[in-house]
């Protein structure tokens, strides 16, 4: 055998193994992405070699036999597959070609249909006089499984057409896609975890899970739903709504008898225009309720579709533009556990680096041990890393083969950084190394200190603060308003200005507001809120330390186990110590104006701030809003009265506020929008 030809064999065999675990089982072991590379291989030597081109290729067929599980359905109109195009290039391309077969010289004068690719189950849906009958996955897009009784429970699969019952096609089949609104993607693994069951790897694999039940029982409890995007076999009269001669007119009947149509569909012409949808949904990708894995471009004329016609597997009519992946698979080289400063002890990841999701990832945390024994990835293992969007990376789970794993990884009894054991109490799932002194800890607790939520020090990092503490120039928060510019100069990397501006910015956060400091200083369970409150009622830093516990939870927001935790916070003596020195240092120690009400200007306003206002921190920004009468979450809705726009500012609120009409205002103007609640 020629290495082509071995070559084919193999990608057959392995496509042919991939298709089975995807369409078969619901268990795909590789990300759509690698399959999709391994399949343009194979396209590739086929087509150098046609004359190892066999019927039986996978490049010749859609998915996979159905099971034995459901009865067999014969489509009356074959569930084709779409080819791809990997980028502009290759949708240009397919354009070029599309005009060929046509005998157009341009598409400029063609519509076409643009939705998003929605990555769930393909379902045909067959109704009979209007009424529903039958419902059938893909298979092999010749005969699929009768998923009627599951197809049933889904509320947006309607049992009879809204419309009259003598205009209703004698048959219709609505195709279309099941899938899982990623907002219940992680209240069903949340559930799953609970009832000890294994978790769903994305919502795609959640939706066939939940489709492919024996009892349909199972499957109403989960909150699938459809989305229509083509009709399959049709027996009506000529007069009947659909009856058409383009897909926008079908999806307008298929809206009318009752069906959802993905709403960012649009039908417009020339493929310039195409290629301008497709980037729109790209960048929106995230914003919709499903999980959206490429743009599918149609020819919208129903007399064009027939004159190009199709190939075995694949209409030349339409294309899948794929979009970037977001899952990649990596080698999980190693399993190393973190120690925050609380004293927590993180496992995470160490990866061969991915670029996945718009930047190389080689680094994932694994949250806990239970967590790692969920996932079940062990070091050496192969795993799918997935980062949807601008999201922290993840390590969905292992690429499991036959044969043998590589052994288990054990959490450490005892912690990387200090030696000293590492303790986790019965009922919780979090590990703790329980030494206060531990070096980790230390870093982890001045690094917090310094961020950007709490005292603000610029120029005060990980690293640097790492750095400060081997040089022996800090041990704790206290020391660092001890710290000259002579001790820092000759420390790698720090200049004259940079050790000048760091310890002007440590000066500077003397006077950051009580409720800061209280964050800073790390007490457990207290956050920006809950100091927040503990600043404005008690008062002082002294009045905090002296305050019982039924006086630290009497305020509000405050309950017993926070104030439980402030009260030992203050009274360890090694806390103590250094609480005595952040009052002796001159820090901001009393609440500065307490009680001291602003005008409620923006009483009941929305308001979302984006970017870096000129003379607010993120947090003193909202505390300003909040002070006022009005809220500030995180994204821009149409209760949002306005938006308003700082430094680097985050592009898809302001693209949103654009969609939705919202005014926005630059953040120079914010003083103003305080002082008069007016944008
Ligand atoms: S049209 C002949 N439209 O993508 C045209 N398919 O590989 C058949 N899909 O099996 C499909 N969103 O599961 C079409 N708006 C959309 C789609 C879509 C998702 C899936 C469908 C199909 C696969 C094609």
């Amino acid at each position: 055998m020629s290495d082509a030809a071995a070559r084919i064999a193999l990608l057959r065999e392995e496509i042919a193994r991939h298709n089975e675990a995807y369409f078969g089982e619901d268990a795909p072991t590789i990300p759509d992405a690698d399959y999709d590379a391994l399949v343009v291989e194979l396209r590739r030597l086929e087509s150098l070699h046609p004359e190892l081109t066999g019927a039986d290729s996978p490049t010749t067929r859609v998915g996979s036999a159905p099971s034995t599980t459901f009865s067999s359905v014969h489509h009356r109109v074959p569930m084709m597959s779409l080819d791809n195009a990997f980028d502009d290039g290759e949708l240009r391309a397919w354009s070029e070609r599309l005009s060929r077969v046509l005998s157009l010289a341009s598409l400029d004068e063609v519509f076409f249909s643009v939705e998003p690719k929605i990555d769930g189950l393909a379902m045909s849906i067959t109704y009979e006089d209007g009424r529903y009958v039958q419902a059938a996955t893909r298979g092999d897009g010749l005969v699929g499984e009768d998923v009627t009784a599951n197809v049933a429970t889904i509320p947006s699969v309607p049992t009879t057409l809204t419309i009259r019952a003598r205009t209703a096609p004698r048959v219709l089949e609505v195709r279309g896609e099941i899938y899982l609104p990623v907002a219940q993607f992680a209240a069903l693994n949340e559930r799953q975890a609970a009832d000890g069951l294994r978790l769903f790897v994305n919502p795609r694999n959640a939706a066939a899970g939940s489709l492919r039940q024996k009892d349909p029982s199972v499957t109403a409890s989960r909150p699938l739903a459809f989305i229509a995007y083509q009709l399959g076999a049709l027996e009506a009269s000529a007069s009947s709504a659909f009856a058409t001669k383009s897909h926008a007119a079908a999806l307008a009947a298929l809206r009318d008898a009752g069906f959802h149509t993905a709403a960012e569909t649009v039908s417009i012409k020339g493929i310039d225009e195409v290629i301008q949808r497709c980037a729109w949904i790209e960048e929106r990708r995230h914003d919709f309720d499903y999980e959206v894995d490429g743009v599918v471009v149609k020819c919208d004329d129903f007399d064009l579709r027939e004159r190009a016609g199709a190939t075995s597997r694949a209409p030349r009519w339409a294309i899948a533009r794929k979009l970037p992946p977001e899952e990649r698979t990596t080698t999980l080289l190693r399993i190393e556990v973190s120690i925050g400063r609380t004293g927590r002890a993180t496992p995470y990841a160490v990866l061969d680096p991915v670029f996945v999701g718009g930047s190389t990832v080689s680094m994932a945390t694994l949250h806990n041990e239970d967590q790692v024994r969920a996932k079940d990835v062990r070091p050496k293992d192969t795993v799918v890393v997935r980062k949807a969007g601008d999201v922290i990376p993840e390590v969905v789970g292992p690429v499991v083969a036959t044969g043998r794993r590589p052994r288990r990884w054990h959490f450490p009894s005892t912690c990387p950084a200090c030696g000293g054991p590492l303790v986790r109490l019965e009922g919780e799932s979090d590990t703790y190394c329980t030494n206060l002194d531990c070096p980790s800890q230390r870093v982890q607790r001045i690094a917090h200190f310094a961020s950007r939520s709490a005292m603000d020090i610029e120029g005060l990092g990980e690293q640097r603060v790492l750095q400060l503490i081997e040089a022996n120039l800090v041990n704790d928060v206290a020391d660092l308003y001890e710290l000259a510019a002579e001790q820092l100069r000759g420390l790698e990397g720090m200049g004259e200005l940079s050790a000048a501006n760091l310890v002007a910015g440590i000066e500077e956060s003397r006077s950051r507001p009580l409720n800061r400091l209280l964050v800073g200083l790390g007490v457990r369970h207290l956050g920006p809120t809950g100091s927040k409150a503990i600043a404005s009622v008690i008062g002082s830093l002294e009045a905090i330390r002296e305050a019982d516990l039924v006086v630290l939870a009497a305020v509000e927001g405050i309950g017993e186990v926070i104030a439980e935790s402030i009260a030992t916070f203050v009274r360890n003596p090694l806390n103590a110590a250094v609480l005595d020195r952040l009052l002796a240092q001159g820090l901001t120690t009393v609440e500065m104006s307490p009680g001291a009400a602003a005008a409620p200007t923006l009483a009941g306003k929305v308001i979302v701030v984006t970017g870096t206002v000129p003379g607010y921190s993120r947090d003193e920004a909202i505390a300003a809003i909040e002070a006022r009468g009005g809220t500030s979450p995180g994204s821009v809705s149409k209760k949002t009265y306005c938006v308003v726009v700082g430094e680097s500012p985050g592009a898809s609120k302001l693209t949103k506020a654009t969609d939705l009409g919202v005014t926005i205002i630059p953040g120079e103007r914010f003083d103003e929008l305080l002082a008069t609640g007016v944008a």
